[in-house]
């Protein structure tokens, strides 16, 4: 440790521990940041200069911090450190910067209500919310949200009623849940703010997979917010928002279940399994 760096921590005193312990860490690491790049004073300004830009870029419908989170992985990482659970749960994933209030529909309906469904792949969804044990959780809730076939959500979309592919439904008693839509597309992540600047600078697309978004709530059980894929998308690999897990790639296969479709469909199976509130390591594995 350089005394300089001592000289700075030692001066971190306020009345909140944590917030003493995360300053600390914070200013570590930065410090020695430095000391590994050796950045100019041009250069140091010119990046204090990018944090001025994102935050000028940000609005109540925007957060270009967000995206750059997302784009460096670190969101993913603050996921995966407070969601661990059973093996066989599903695994959390991003919320993503779309979620907006969904209307109630029942089992069965359309989320897709524009003329999207007329160009879109018809496609059925359908699974089940569970325990990890296994037993069927009843009443659960299931808050959906998809972008259309070009890959826009309604709330960036004017050509869009609001609430278009988004779907808030309630599992039978068989924790069962499913609805009908269009196949969701790939799409670019936002690239007109410094999001874009950063992506240019190291050479990485702005490509989201197709995905559909999940936020699903059962009474006992820790609320999930999670992605499904779709096996074969091109972005899979490298993910703008680094999202992608493997458990949560899902083959689209031809419909042939009784889904009230007409002419050809796909249909997508995807199961959650919730962790009981209060799950911990230590009394899943008592030493
Ligand atoms: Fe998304």
């Amino acid at each position: 440790m350089t005394p300089l760096l001592r000289q700075v921590l030692s001066q971190i005193d306020g009345p909140d521990p944590r917030v003493n312990e995360v300053v600390a860490a914070l200013v570590s690491h930065l410090h020695a940041f430095v000391e590994e790049t050796r950045p100019t004073p041009e250069e140091w300004l010119a990046g204090l200069a990018f944090l001025v830009e994102t935050g000028k870029m940000c609005t109540p419908d925007r957060d270009e911090f967000i995206l750059l989170s997302d784009m460096l992985g670190l969101t993913s990482a603050v996921d995966d450190v407070n969601n661990a659970g059973p093996a066989n749960m599903t695994p959390s994933s991003v919320e993503g910067p779309f979620h907006s209030p969904a209307p109630e529909r029942k089992l069965g309906d359309w989320i897709s209500t524009g003329p999207e469904r007329e160009r879109g792949v018809p496609t059925v969804v359908h699974g089940r919310v569970l325990d990890c044990d296994g037993t069927p959780l009843a009443g659960a809730v299931v808050d959906l949200w998809q972008a259309n076939d070009t890959g826009l959500y309604d709330t960036q979309d004017d050509s869009q009623d609001t609430g278009n592919l988004r779907g808030l439904f309630t599992t039978d008693a068989d924790g069962l849940y499913w609805f009908r839509t269009i196949r969701p597309s790939s799409y670019p992540v936002p690239t007109d703010g410094t999001g874009g600047t950063l992506l240019r600078a190291i050479g990485r697309h702005p490509m989201r997979p197709a995905h559909l978004h999940y936020r699903v709530t059962a009474g006992g059980h820790r609320p999930l917010i999670t992605h499904v894929f779709l096996a074969g998308d091109p972005y899979l690999e490298s993910d703008a928002a680094y999202a992608v897990k493997e458990e949560l790639v899902r083959e689209p296969r031809p419909g042939a279940g009784e889904w009230g479709m007409d002419g050809p469909y796909e249909e997508i199976e995807f199961d959650v399994r919730l962790v009981p509130l209060g799950w911990t390591e230590e009394r899943a594995n008592p030493a």
